[in-house]
C-alpha cells in the first residue's frame, strides 16, 4: 500500500484531512475501508485500488473491476445515518460533474447509476455501519475510466462503457479522483449544514428517472408508478395512482415503457 498527497489546488478547506491510501489489488475497497473504520480510522480516508477481486455492486451484484478503472471508497463519520440517501446522491452528482468536465454528457438513474446513452459508466455503493454509539459510512465509487472494451466480460460488453471508449483518450486517474473528491466534499458539506436545495435541484436535472413509468423492486415488494419527484431526503417519489404518492428510499428501478433499466 502507498499513500499519496492530493493536489491542494483542487481541494477546498473541508478536505484538509483527506488521506489517500492506494493499493494494487484488494477484495473490495469498501471492505478495506470498513476494516479501517472498525479500527477507529477518522473521517476522510480514501481507499483506492487498481483492481478488485470481489468488487461489489448494489443488490449483492458483482462489480467487474479491471485495471484502468477508478475504484475507491471514502470513509465518512456522520453523526447519524439519516442522511445516507442524500450522501449517495451527492456522490452521483460529484461523479457527473467530474465526467462532464471531459465533454461527456451523462445522467443518473435513481439513485446513482451513472449512464451514458443508457450504458453504464459507473456506479456507487454506499454502506452504513454502527460501532458502539458512533456511525460510519462507506461511499464506494466505481468509474470505468481507462478501460478498453474487451477488458469487460462479454455479458456486459454492450451495456458497460468507459470514458476511454467515449473520448478516445487516457485520463489521469489521480486528477480525476482529486476533482471528484473536491466536488463530493463540497456537496457533503452542504448536506452537513442542511443546505440541500441546490444539491437536490442539480440532482433532479441529472436524473433520467423523472417522469418515467417505472417498476421499483424493494425489500418489501414491487411498486409500479410514475416518478414525480425526489424528496428532501433523496427518496424517489412515485405516483402510484388513485391520487396516492409513495416514497421509496431504497430500491432498484426498471423502466416499464422500454423494459430496460430506467
Ligand atoms: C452499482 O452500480 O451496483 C454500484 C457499484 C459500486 C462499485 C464500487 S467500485 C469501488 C467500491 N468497491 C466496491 O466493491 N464497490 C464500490
Amino acid at each position: 500500500m502507498v499513500s499519496r498527497d492530493l493536489n491542494p489546488n483542487r481541494l477546498s478547506r473541508h478536505e484538509s484531512n483527506l488521506r489517500v491510501h492506494c493499493f494494487v489489488t484488494v477484495s473490495s475497497t469498501n471492505d478495506v475501508a470498513r476494516g479501517y473504520a472498525l479500527a477507529g480510522e477518522e473521517e476522510g480516508l480514501v481507499v483506492v485500488a487498481e483492481t478488485q477481486t470481489h468488487g461489489k455492486g448494489r443488490w449483492e451484484r458483482r462489480w467487474q473491476s479491471p485495471k484502468g478503472g477508478l475504484w475507491f471508497t471514502v470513509l465518512l463519520r456522520p453523526s447519524s445515518l439519516e442522511r445516507l440517501g442524500l450522501t449517495s446522491l451527492a456522490a452521483g452528482i460529484a461523479a457527473v460533474r467530474a465526467i462532464e468536465f471531459f465533454g461527456v454528457s451523462v445522467n443518473l438513474k435513481w439513485p446513482n447509476d451513472i449512464l451514458s446513452d443508457g450504458r453504464k459508466l459507473g456506479g456507487i455503493l454506499v454502506e452504513g455501519g454502527t460501532q458502539g454509539d458512533s456511525h460510519y459510512a462507506l461511499v464506494g465509487i466505481g468509474i470505468n475510466l481507462n478501460i478498453p472494451k474487451d477488458a469487460f466480460s462479454e455479458d456486459i460488453r454492450e451495456t458497460a462503457v468507459s470514458l476511454f471508449e467515449l473520448t478516445s483518450s487516457t485520463i489521469s486517474q489521480d486528477s480525476f479522483l482529486d476533482t471528484l473528491l473536491g466536488h463530493f466534499f463540497e456537496l457533503y458539506q452542504s448536506i452537513l449544514s442542511g443546505q440541500t436545495d441546490n444539491l437536490l435541484e442539480e440532482y433532479r436535472r441529472a436524473c433520467s428517472s423523472l417522469g418515467k413509468k417505472v417498476r421499483v423492486e424493494t425489500s418489501q415488494g414491487t411498486i409500479d408508478g410514475t416518478v414525480v419527484g425526489i424528496a428532501h431526503d433523496g427518496a424517489l417519489l412515485l405516483d402510484i395512482g388513485e391520487g396516492m404518492t409513495q416514497n421509496v428510499l431504497c430500491g432498484e428501478v426498471t423502466s416499464l415503457r422500454e423494459r430496460t433499466r430506467a
